[in-house]
């Protein structure tokens, strides 16, 4: 193995970092007594936000800030009741009565069976059960309280809207039917083409109270289900797990709770599992934006609300294989925001770029390595004092912003910032708080979310105590945008500067329990960590599983580091002695702070309180938040959405929240959170991207090298190479880890230029699979069963997986190895061709391939039947469009081969003018079908066509004999060239065939 590049070195003072590494160091102190920035525009008209005291947020003074009790954040110690004694066995259930039956659905009143049962909560005596079967694949079940006093979700279109709510269409032929019997009350839905049963609650009572709701489905046996995301799991979610879905802020807890929440998941049966003998999918939501536990076990799924009714969706599928499935579902929920053509490029990240300067460097340092980049991030550096819309006077001033957005869009490179969800309260006894406009603006407004007694609900964050704007307020949008424009005025004075918004701890993340900074703002900005990432104290000195630990290696500086840390800190931090926590009263009959039944929250001590905006924070309606719980960051990305459109019209927004909830992907794209630089974290992002692709989010990927912890140049090489084949394509660093920018290592900075060298010349392909997923909710990163779902053993096949339906990855997952193990899929009628040799690959079926894998190389395949339009890759996205374009036509075992481009400005939400190229190869010849007006001008260089059994005797292009081609008898190979003259009007400007 190798010697590692980077050693590190101690420096005296305390302060202890790696040599090398030009970006993770603390700091020198700044203070500085003028203002920096002056605000303009519409809502937040002021004199310069003046910065008269003590420091940046990049200095080390907010060290003398008063400290938050960590303890505020520590939740009651609450068992989860899953685990508990179960307290429903004496329910017994409802009967129903008063059924009508129509062509729509079914309606009925459900009365309780016997005696109320209070297993966690008091049951409703009677129920409202109305079943629609609204479209050919989905019917809807809604069970409702005829009380009128549980919080229905479906009510709320203000909140939350998607196509489901407005596309029924009750035609006469459906995919299922809906079955019922009377005493008890049970149902099942079938698929009438085969009669499978697709959700069936026989033999299971169903519990309807104010807060427990107990709805069961029996099970096929080894049932293969996906999704009920967020989480960190395998592929498929086996029958032994419970799932709990409650936003949290948490860095990667196996099987616990995340940022995210969808009650969604899609079901496939092998033919063993079916009654026609065919695999098939279907799929099941269960709608609701307040806690969960589902139960998985042997033979059932059970739902365990905490409150609202019951709405679910059942979607028929059938035998056309889950994308099917998907798309229904994607359609109904609402179809994926189609995204600008930059964001398919590379972008890097880190918290703790100090400076502009800083910026710049990455920037120009990608450039000298030779390494594509697109898009250069901002984490909460860039803020003065971690607050929103504001910009560091010193590292980050208005003047600087300005040339660096110049340089940049030269370069045509793009910006995007960081944007908190929470908001600081500004300290009504510092006057240089007086002109913190995002805080007042949002007071007079009364967008901030409030405590029962009316009081603003004020946690903390970052900056200390923050107030948190209410998302479903209908003038937030407002708000927002001028936050937003005002902000952007400070950094330039044309357009808005940066090119998308990341929207971070938006479950919302809050470091104390309830409103614990009532009463409290004069102590602001309070201090909110003992110790942050990357505080002098409190550097990363965890590397990755399998780092070699020898005297020259990082770990050892490490560990040397690591112990002069635990000396420092043992002394140089204090905490001080706890103030009791404020937390709001309860506002009604309820127990919204602490429920009967208990979900299994991950966080803490389980207490659903715990390091999040609270269950009582009350919105400008009244409506708490107990009830709209998992949905802070849709509302936020999706004000974002209607703030970005005003303020660019007719720009596709870029944005990328922590948080997601069900229909997020109509305006949004999402990376997987904070994981950490190990091995078992790369591996899980493949079933975490392959995931949020069944859930209409297909944009999306991991931190590549790992967030949390350092990296080293072996995971990170592997990292770098796997990402470039996720849809959303950024490294990301937390502060006080080593660099891990794509040159900082020989053997990164190769493995990036190869793997970038295939992405960016796939853009079009890549483009194409986003605009199909907008078109169609189809997946982009897929699994393998989504191509072959009849092969069991792939149910949970997840460390390969499918770029559309043609490439195949298998990327190498452990350290020390120079060979991975992959399989490809498929019988006789599948070919498999290596990217880079373009040769088949030898294989039986369902065999282990033994690929080689040495360092810098990632494993790629093309399956063949595939058409793949690419354009010789630059440096930029943008150098990619305007570079010639090829086309791999990989015939598949029979001959043949087709294929889709889809083109446009990149850029429109409306574009004026659009393309679409069908290729289809079949006897010797590729034909395109060409439509749409939207001019490609670059010329079509060359064609390469694989699994060609004989050499050609001749070659026509558009009809004229052409002899520059080669043919490779070994590896079956047909490469045409020098076409470039023939389409210099563009590769597709017209029709064309080529015969050989
Ligand atoms: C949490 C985010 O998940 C992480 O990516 C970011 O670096 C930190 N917040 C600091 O903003």
């Amino acid at each position: 193995m190798k010697t590692l590049q980077l050693l590190g070195s101690f420096l005296a003072a305390g302060c202890i970092y790696f040599g090398q590494v030009a970006t993770a160091l603390p700091a020198s102190t700044s203070t500085f007594t003028s203002a920096g920035t002056t605000t303009t525009g519409t809502a937040f008209e002021s004199d310069a936000y003046s910065l008269s005291d003590e420091g940046t947020s990049t200095s080390t003074s907010w060290r003398a800030w008063p400290t938050l009790d960590p303890k505020l954040d520590v939740g009651r110690a609450v068992a989860p009741s899953f685990n508990l004694t179960y307290l429903g066995s004496s329910c017994t259930g409802y009967k129903v009565m008063n059924v009508s039956e129509s062509s729509t659905g079914v309606q009925a009143t459900l009365q309780l069976r016997g005696d109320a049962c209070y297993a966690y909560g008091t049951d409703y005596k009677y129920l409202q059960l109305n079943v629609s079967y609204e479209t050919e694949d989905r019917i809807h079940v809604g069970i409702y309280d005829t009380d009128r006093k549980q919080f229905r979700f479906s009510e709320r279109e203000d909140i939350w809207d998607a196509p489901l709510y407005h596309d029924a269409s009750y035609p006469k032929d459906r995919k299922y039917a809906f079955h019922y019997n009377e005493d008890p009350f049970e149902f099942w839905v079938t698929r009438t083409s085969d009669n499978d049963t697709l959700f069936d609650t026989r033999g299971q009572k169903l519990i309807f109270e104010d807060q427990y709701i107990e709805l069961t489905t029996n099970m096929v046996q080894n049932y293969n289900i996906y999704g009920l995301a967020e989480t960190i799991h395998g592929l498929r979610l086996g029958n032994n797990i419970t799932r709990t879905l409650w936003t949290n802020d948490e860095a990667s807890p196996l099987d616990g709770n995340m940022y995210g929440n969808h009650p969604f998941y899609l079901e496939h049966r092998y033919a063993n599992q079916t009654n026609s003998g065919k695999a098939s999918s279907h799929g099941v939501l269960l709608l609701s934006s307040t806690g969960m536990d589902i139960l998985l076990r042997e033979d059932y799924l059970q739902y365990r609300v905490i409150g609202g009714v019951v709405d679910l969706y059942v979607f028929a599928g059938g035998s056309n294989g889950p994308k099917d499935t998907i798309s229904s579902y994607v359609n109904a929920i609402g179809l994926p925001a189609m995204q600008q053509y930059w964001t398919l490029g590379f972008h890097q990240c880190r918290w703790g770029y100090q400076n502009i300067s800083q910026l710049e460097e990455v920037v120009e340092n990608y450039e000298k390595a030779g390494i594509p980049l697109d898009t250069i991030w901002s984490d909460i550096d860039y803020m003065y004092k971690w607050r929103d819309f504001t910009i560091d006077p010193i590292s980050y001033s208005g003047e600087q912003f300005r040339t660096f957005f110049g340089n940049l869009s030269e370069a045509h490179k793009h910006y995007v910032p960081i944007v908190d969800a929470a908001v600081y309260a500004a300290n009504p006894s510092n006057k240089s708080d007086d002109t913190y406009y995002p805080f007042y603006n949002g007071v007079e407004e009364d967008i901030f979310l409030k405590n029962p007694d009316g009081s603003l609900y004020i946690g903390a964050v970052w900056p200390g105590y923050t107030v948190f704007p209410d998302f479903i307020n209908p003038n937030v949008t407002e708000y927002w945008k001028n936050a937003l424009y005002n902000w952007s005025r400070q950094m330039t004075d044309e357009g808005l500067g940066y090119d998308g918004l990341w929207l971070d701890m938006n479950e919302a993340s809050s470091f104390c329990i309830g409103s614990c900074g009532t009463g409290k703002l004069d102590q602001n900005p309070i201090r909110t960590q003992v110790t942050l990432p990357g505080d002098m104290y409190d550097y990363s000195f965890e590397f990755p599983e399998g780092t070699e630990y020898t005297n020259a290696s990082e770990y050892q500086v490490a560990m040397q580091g690591q112990k002069l840390q635990d000396a420092a800190t043992s002394t140089a931090v204090v905490i001080p002695t706890a103030s009791p926590s404020t937390k709001a009263k309860k506002s009604e009959d309820r127990n919204i702070n602490y429920p009967p039944y208990a979900i299994d929250n991950e966080q803490g001590n389980h207490d659903i309180s715990t390091h999040v905006l609270g269950v009582n924070a009350t919105s400008y309606d009244g409506t708490a938040r107990y009830d709209i719980f998992n949905m802070f960051g849709y509302g936020e990305t999706k004000a974002s959405y209607k703030a970005m459109l005003e303020l660019a019209p007719n720009v596709r927004p870029f944005l990328i929240p922590r948080s997601t909830f069900v229909g997020s992907g109509a305006y949004a794209a999402h990376w997987l959170g904070d994981n950490h630089s190990k091995w078992s974290n790369m591996f899980f992002s493949i079933p975490g991207a392959m995931i949020f692709n069944m859930l209409g989010i297909p944009m999306v990927g991991p931190d590549v090298c790992g967030f949390i912890g350092n990296s080293n140049y072996e995971l990170c090489s592997r990292w770098m190479a796997m990402g470039a084949f996720f849809p959303f394509y950024r490294n990301h660093n937390t502060l006080g880890a080593i660099s891990q920018e794509a040159y900082i290592w020989s053997s990164v900075a190769e493995a990036s230029r190869r793997a970038m060298k295939i992405r960016y010349a796939m853009l079009p392909y890549w483009y194409t699979l986003l605009y199909q997923a907008h078109a169609e909710g189809t997946p982009v990163f897929r699994p393998m069963f989504f191509e072959f779902p009849d092969e069991p053993s792939l149910s949970d096949a997840s460390r390969q997986f499918m770029v559309g339906d043609a490439f195949l990855v298998t990327p190498v997952l452990e350290p020390n190895m120079t060979t991975v193990d992959g399989v490809f899929p498929g019988d006789n009628s599948t070919a498999w061709y290596d990217w880079y040799s373009h040769e088949a690959v030898n294989r039986q079926y369902n065999q282990n391939v033994t690929l080689d894998a040495p360092l810098e190389h990632i494993n790629v395949h093309i399956r063949g039947g595939n058409v793949i339009p690419l354009q010789e890759p630059g440096m930029t996205t943008f150098e990619t469009r305007n570079n010639p374009w090829a086309l791999l036509v990989a015939l598949s075992p029979n001959g043949n081969a087709d294929g889709f481009l889809y083109a446009d400005d990149g850029v429109s939400i409306t574009p004026n003018a659009t393309l679409s190229v069908s290729f289809s190869a079949l006897n010797n010849t590729l034909s395109t079908y060409v439509s749409g007006t939207y001019a490609v001008e670059q010329p079509l260089a060359n064609v390469t066509v694989l699994g060609v059994s004989s050499a050609p005797q001749s070659v026509f292009f558009k009809g004229q004999n052409i002899s520059s081609y080669e043919y490779n008898n070994d590896k079956q190979e047909l490469v045409i060239t020098n076409l470039a003259n023939l389409t210099s009007q563009g590769a597709f400007s017209q029709n064309w065939t080529l015969t050989w």
